[in-house]
């Protein structure tokens, strides 16, 4: 069992089932509504706990009653919690709008306590981040948390994973602490200028994140699967109907992080990888649509 360690958030999704989004000022009916942990570092926790991993989850939260639901999410799978606990704050949410015809998704997110990380947490937290074979961090809780992370990990031999999401600009000497860099398609062109297609165009792509300093560049490409720098593009696994698109892209990663921490070649883990993501988008929900081991090597 490989040992990864998370640097993220957790906020509880509110999500709304409509066949539109509302223009400002417009109230309408929606189809449904559901309540469920989410938060992209902690999805991809729970789908790197479930693929095997030996998973650490360092966040903040507030002591609220979202708190205690991701507490009782991290239980349930395994997970250990490495949680500054903040009472003078609260634990985060996501407004998520799911379009009821195609699964996609928009997403507003309040990261509450987990928008005060910092490099001092991520020190308290160094002899996890050290032990792990894997570190994965996302960008919804602050750059410099990101960043420190990133170090502690790098400077003691262990596999970075930055998965550039929400994409903002980056800095060079933030890119070149990756071994890995995970962004979607919208992602890549902001990071690159590119824009990003088809496999050709990911190529392109791949070879200005490394210009930058990423070592390996992976492009997530949704229903066209993931293109691995220096392999190719590694078609998506279909599963069934696509019901929710939340969080495949951290199915993507925590399968990933698992996967590479269990010692996989990094064709296979995307590979694997592929497959988490293609079982969670025919679920609802973001943590609750990460598959199990067994789901991923039957599909597979
Ligand atoms: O990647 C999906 C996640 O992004 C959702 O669970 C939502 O919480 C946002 O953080």
């Amino acid at each position: 069992m490989g040992k990864v360690a998370v640097l993220g958030v957790f906020v509880v999704d509110l999500a709304f089932r409509a066949d539109r989004m509302p223009v400002m000022g417009e109230t309408f009916l929606g189809n449904s509504f559901a309540m469920n942990p989410g938060g992209k570092g902690s999805n991809q926790a729970v789908a790197a706990a479930r693929m095997g991993a030996d998973v650490s989850m360092i966040t903040r939260l507030g002591a609220d009653d979202f708190a205690a639901m991701a507490r009782e999410l991290w239980t349930g799978d395994g997970i250990t919690a490495e949680v500054v606990e903040d009472a003078g704050s609260y634990t985060g949410a996501a407004h998520i709008f799911i379009n009821e015809a195609t699964g996609d998704n928009a997403i507003i997110i309040a990261p509450g306590a987990a928008a005060e990380i910092s490099p001092a947490d991520l020190e308290a937290a160094r002899s996890v981040i050290e032990g792990a074979d894997v570190f994965i961090t996302q960008l919804e809780q602050p750059l410099d948390a990101a960043m420190r992370g990133l170090q502690i990990a790098r400077a003691a031999g262990v596999t970075t994973i930055l998965n550039p999401a929400p994409a903002v600009e980056l800095p060079r000497e933030m890119l070149a602490l990756c071994d890995f860099v995970t962004p979607n398609e919208t992602e890549t062109e902001i990071l690159t200028g590119l824009p990003v297609a088809n496999a050709e165009d990911a190529a392109r792509a791949c070879e200005a994140l490394k210009s930058l300093g990423v070592a390996r560049p992976i492009i997530t490409m949704g229903a066209q699967g993931a293109y691995l720098d220096g392999f190719g593009l590694v078609p998506a696994v279909a599963a069934g109907k696509v019901v929710e698109t939340t969080g495949a892209g951290d199915a993507f990663n925590g399968g990933f992080a698992a996967c590479l921490a269990d010692g996989m070649a990094p064709e296979k883990a995307v590979t694997y990888a592929c497959a988490v993501a293609g079982l969670s988008v025919t679920r609802a929900g973001a943590a609750p649509s990460m598959p199990q081991r067994d789901e991923v090597l039957a599909l597979i």
